[in-house]
Parts: structure tokens; sequence; C-alpha cells
């Protein structure tokens, strides 16, 4: 993609014309899919890609002479380097694939976390957490005596100024923190934090799930230890997933699991282990998986992210007036700097019911706590209604979710 046509604005019709799925109907009604943090859909690229992979290039990589799975291993390993480009990662090796973030970030919970954490040390996470980034560092305290301390967020979900300054402290190990709330929205502010927490000598790990689909990220610049993130939720294979590590991170890190392709020399009294990243990717791999997220970055690239960045932003604020324009609406989640996710309360109505009653509209959104209970409990909500943007979605794709409401508003007045 050239400067100039970067600066084109997106062309939706057309770009909605690569994702089959957004041309189908549900309940009888053009699908309306507003849940792109839960999972989004896929191009006819990516679809193509595993289709091609199935049907005419299959076989275990790694392992085979033939020209099979040569061209495999081929294909898998390109993958790596398309994906350490995307993120700006300084090597390949720095890339293991994962099932999904939350298995990327038990990696470093269970390898790092217990090679590095003792009693009495502290692991710091913020309170707009999902449960992935939240779970696997309790369970790591309770094992080793460690604490888990937790950074504050203010009524519109940011961080509280000061409070991450506040709670680092020489017994800290690790801050892991997400780069965007998949209940709310908020962009944090990542580099400052890193840079915050490194003068304390604290590795920081980022949960980039919901941040990799929708903004340009450079492990390099930010200087994160660790960036975790999804495929699925990046327009490829659900199943696929990433954890980059610093080299020098990764290679101190003894292994997660055990099993064929991570070792180097296996004998009953011995082993020895593979070199990063392969130390970290025991057994098969989701090899198609892998090759669908080659793809599915070679389409994002292809539309520019720039662009995409450009388009959710504009519909998030439109869909923010004309959500605030109801009275019966409020937000959760209103942060200054905000990705495209709009979670929300209908006053008198429980999120179930508003959720239902859209799917009626053939308007796809995820009602509930979004796996990040503790915010629910910040805002004083059991769940929330949440509907989710991408590059994919149209203003039209808004006017139906608020009609949808208006609908909710009719039945339950
Ligand atoms: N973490 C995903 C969500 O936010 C599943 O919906």
């Amino acid at each position: 993609m050239t400067a100039a046509t970067n600066r084109t604005p997106l062309d939706v019709a057309r770009v909605r014309k690569d994702f089959p799925i957004l041309a189908t109907a549900s309940r009888g009604k053009p699908l309306v899919f507003l849940d792109t943090a839960a999972s989004s859909q896929k191009p006819q690229a990516v679809i193509d890609a595993l289709s091609a992979f199935y049907a005419s290039g299959y076989a275990n990589i790694h392992r085979g002479l033939y020209q099979l799975s040569a061209e495999a291993t081929r294909l898998f390993e390109g993958a790596r380097i398309r994906v350490q480009e995307f993120i700006g990662a300084a090597d390949a090796r720095e890339i293991v694939f994962v099932r999904n973030a939350t298995e990327a970030i038990n990696l470093v919970a269970y390898s790092w976390g217990r090679q590095n954490v003792g009693v009495g040390d502290e692991i710091l996470i913020s309170a707009m957490e999902h449960h992935a980034n939240i779970v696997p560092w309790q369970m790591l305290c309770e094992e080793k005596g460690a604490t888990l301390r937790v950074a504050p967020i203010d009524d519109r979900g940011q961080l509280v100024p000061g409070g991450i300054a506040e709670l680092l402290s020489d017994r800290t190990k690790l801050l892991a923190i997400t780069h965007v709330s998949n209940a709310l929205g908020t962009i944090n502010p990542v580099r400052e934090i890193v840079e915050l927490a490194h003068a304390r000598g604290v590795k920081v790990l980022l949960d980039g799930a919901q941040a990799v689909p929708h903004t340009s990220v450079d492990v390099r610049s930010i200087d994160c230890d660790f960036y975790a993130f999804s495929g699925h939720k990046l327009f490829a294979p659900s199943g696929i997933g990433v954890l980059y590590g610093k080299l020098a991170h990764l290679e101190a890190m003894p292994p997660f699991m055990g099993g064929g392709e991570m070792i180097a020399s296996v004998t009953f009294e011995k082993t020895t282990y593979a070199e990063v990243p392969r130390k970290f990717e025991a057994g098969t791999p989701d090899i198609a998986g892998v090759i669908g997220l080659g793809a599915a970055i070679d389409y994002i690239e292809e539309i520019g992210m720039g662009r995409i960045e450009v388009w959710e932003a504009e519909l998030l604020e439109y869909a923010t007036r004309r959500l605030e324009a109801l009275p019966q609406v409020r937000l959760v989640g209103t942060a200054e700097h905000k990705a495209a996710v709009l979670s929300f309360v209908v006053s008198g109505v429980h999120p179930h019911d508003v959720g239902t009653i859209l799917d009626q509209e053939g308007i796809a959104v995820r009602s509930g706590h979004h796996c990040a209970q503790p915010v629910m409990d910040r805002f004083g909500v059991p769940a929330t209604t949440r509907a989710s943007l991408a590059f994919y979605n149209t203003k039209e794709d808004v006017d139906a979710l608020i009609r949808g409401i208006e609908k909710v508003l009719e039945i339950f007045g």
C-alpha cells in the first residue's frame, strides 16, 4: 500500500464484500454484527488460505523431509515473520504461537512467574482486567505466597493518575495490564506505563487482545517485556494466539509444556530443550491457524491500519452521540482515549433482555460481564450490553442498534 492510497478513506462497502457472513441473515433480518470484541468475522482471503492449505498443502511441519511438509513449514515460519513485522518485534524467535491470549498469559505465569516470583513478592494488575489477566496471577500468588495488587480506575474507566506509581514497589515483580479494555474500551497509555515500571525494575506484560485488531502496535517502541494477543479477534481463525517476549526473557525461561518438538534431545536420564520459540511450542501446533493468521495480517495491511483507526474513531464518535441521546441509556466506560467498544445499561431492563430483543432484530451484541466481573462490580452493575465495532461496521449498523434499543424501550416502557 503506497502512502497516497493509505490517505484515501476506507471503502466500507467494498471491505464488507470481503466478509461473506456480513451478507447473511439472522432471525430473518440482515445480520448486524456488533460483537467483534468477543470474536471477529473472517475475510474471504483467510477462509481461502485455510481451504487451500487443507485442500492441497497440508502436512505436519518441522518433521517431514518430503516436499509437502517442507512447504507447510515454509508457510508456517513465513507467518511467524509476518507476525514479527506486524507488531514490530526485533526477531522472529520472539514470536511464540499459542492457542490464544489466555494461553499466552498463562505461559508467562507458569514459566516466568514460577521462576521469578516468590514469597512476599507482588504482581500488579489494574481494575479493568479481563479474567485472563487476573486469574493466572491469582493462581501464581496463591502458590508462591505472593500478593496481587490492583491499580484503581475512575468513574470513566480510566486508570487513576498516579495509581500505578503508588503501587509499584521494590516487591513488585511484574505489572500485567491490558492495552485496551474489552469491557470499557479504554486505551491505556502503555508506553508511559512501561517506562514507569521499568524505572522501578519491574517487568511488564501487556494483554493486547483488544488492541492489535484496532490500532498499530510496535512492541519495540512500547518496550514491553511480554505482549499477548489472539488471532480470532484479529480476523484470523480461532485456536491461534501469540505471545511476544523479549528474546533474553524467553531464553531464560523454562518450558511451559513438555512433549514433542520442544526438545533438543531426550533420554530417560535427561532431556535438553530446543531453542526458542520451539521450546514453548510442544506438540503439533494449529498449523492452518498460523497460516490463516498470516493471511489475516496480509489482509489488514492491505487495507491499512491507519485507515481502520480513522474509520473506527468516526464510528465510535457517531455511536456514542446516538447512544447518549437516549436518556434511558447509560454508557459504562467513557474514557478520553477509547476503542470502538460501547458498553451500556438500559434503565430498568436487564442486559440479557436487551440482548435477546436485539437478537430478534438480527443484531448480535454481547450481554453479560464480559469476563470482567470486577469491572462490573466497580460500576455497580451485574452486567452490561456491549456493542463492539470493527472497520467492517457502518453507521447504518449503529442506526439499527438504536432502533433495536428503541424497541426494547417500547416493550419495557
Ligand atoms: N474476551 C472476549 C470478550 O470480550 C471473549 O468478549
